[in-house]
């Protein structure tokens, strides 16, 4: 049987090709590229596509996310794996200490950690980078002027922002519902906190499998979208009284507290997808002095049965319900296909010198966006321009 990393690089369309132009073109040659994202199938490709342009890779994961499958298939590939999964942070920083250690002349990061570390003791001869994402961004921002050198913020491509954050989020919060609760969407009443891309995306997979679905976002412009997309955007409290589903995806704390436990319904799920398990309180709602008593209703959920006779059930202990609970897969192949071939554009770019020094922290350059965009319609949607 092939393995899941198998079928994921197969699936991966853009990384396929664009590996098979960097067997030939070699844009890394003599190059070490240290990279610090989690390791699991997805990145399992794109790490083998930058090696097979002749980089070496010297790889380590993120807190609480590395598949050791994922560690060992790499390794037995050719790439020298830091460490293994850990959720110990100082075991965390020793690893990516160990890494930047190396000196790579290419730098993939992901939230910072690794630009970061760099600016403690700069090395001659780093030649920029990438950062996946915002919150790496709004770490990095302030320290472009230590800096000084190409770093481009995945997250801050549009591509990133539609494929990934709207419909693949959408589309697999969707899914872990589903998969959790094993529970109808037709004519459920959908209560979704946050209209931002990725709550957008929650909203319409939601609407399109018939749920009735109101919006709650303390922005008036975004409400108003909401609004004339379609979307309920009554009183919070009101659309909390008669939620069979709830689903916080803010990026913001607190949006679901345990004052609010006597307005929810009997057999209310709440579930969270924002980054952060801060948005809906579990801890507070498990411990509320209405709720009698705890119970594990399935893999993944757990029941809070109130003194009244009322049943709440909590998904994933309030984690990101699609990348926690029982099989979690994440976001689609796709979106994440279309997010690392601009990843693997970009660190190209930087390795030939096509970007300029004085781009440091900023979003992905607009003709990457565009071969990108052409090479996903050409070859995954068969369209050509
Ligand atoms: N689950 C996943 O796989 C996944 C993937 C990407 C991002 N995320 C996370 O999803 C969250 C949202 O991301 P985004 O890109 O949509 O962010 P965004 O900033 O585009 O949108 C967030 C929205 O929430 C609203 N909001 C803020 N505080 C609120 C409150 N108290 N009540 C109601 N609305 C409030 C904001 O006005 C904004 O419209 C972030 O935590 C992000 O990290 C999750």
């Amino acid at each position: 049987m092939t393995s899941r990393i198998d079928w994921v690089a197969d699936s991966c369309r853009l990384l396929t090709a664009i590996s098979a132009e960097f067997a030939a073109t070699q844009p890394f040659a003599g190059l070490t590229i240290g990279t610090g994202i989690h390791l699991e199938p997805k990145t399992a490709a794109l790490v083998m596509t930058l090696a097979r342009g002749g980089a070496r890779v010297v790889a380590t994961g993120n807190l609480n996310t590395t598949q050791q499958e994922t560690v060992d298939y790499l390794r037995e590939h050719g790439v020298d794996v830091i460490g293994g999964p850990t959720s110990d942070p100082a075991q965390h920083d020793r690893d990516l200490r160990e890494l930047i250690a190396v000196k790579p002349d290419l730098l993939l990061d992901n939230g910072g950690d690794l630009f970061a570390r760099y600016l403690e003791k700069p090395w001659a001869g780093l030649l920029g980078g990438t950062e996946e994402t915002t919150s790496g961004r709004v770490r990095l921002a302030p320290l472009r002027d230590k800096l000084n050198l190409p770093v481009l913020v995945i997250n801050d491509s549009p591509i990133k922002q539609f494929a990934e954050n709207r419909h693949a989020v959408g589309q697999s919060v969707f899914e872990s519902y589903l998969r959790l609760t094993n529970r109808s969407t037709g004519g459920k009443r959908i209560v979704v906190f946050g209209y931002g891309s990725c709550g957008q995306g929650v909203a319409a997979n939601f609407r399109n499998a018939y749920g009735l679905v109101t919006v709650i976002d303390t922005d008036p412009v975004k409400r108003l979208e909401a609004c004339l997309d379609g979307f309920d955007v009554s009183d919070r409290d009101a659309a909390l009284r008669s939620a069979d589903v709830v689903i916080t995806v803010t990026g913001a704390r607190d949006i679901l507290l345990a004052d609010d436990l006597p307005l929810l319904k009997d057999d209310v799920v709440l579930l969270n997808a924002g980054h952060f398990p801060l948005e809906i309180d579990a801890p507070a709602l498990l411990a509320h002095p209405d709720v009698e008593r705890v119970t594990d209703a399935a893999e993944g959920l757990q029941t809070l049965r109130t003194r009244d006779g009322r049943r709440i059930h909590l998904a994933t202990g309030g984690h990101m319900a699609n990348l926690a609970g029982p099989r979690p897969l994440g976001n689609s192949i796709e979106s994440m296909d279309l997010g690392f071939a601009l990843q693997a554009r970009c660190l190209e770019a930087i390795a030939l010198g096509r970007v300029a020094a004085t781009d440091v922290v900023v979003p992905v350059p607009r003709l990457i966006d565009e071969a990108v965009a052409s090479g996903y319609l050409e070859l995954v949607a068969g369209v050509r321009g």
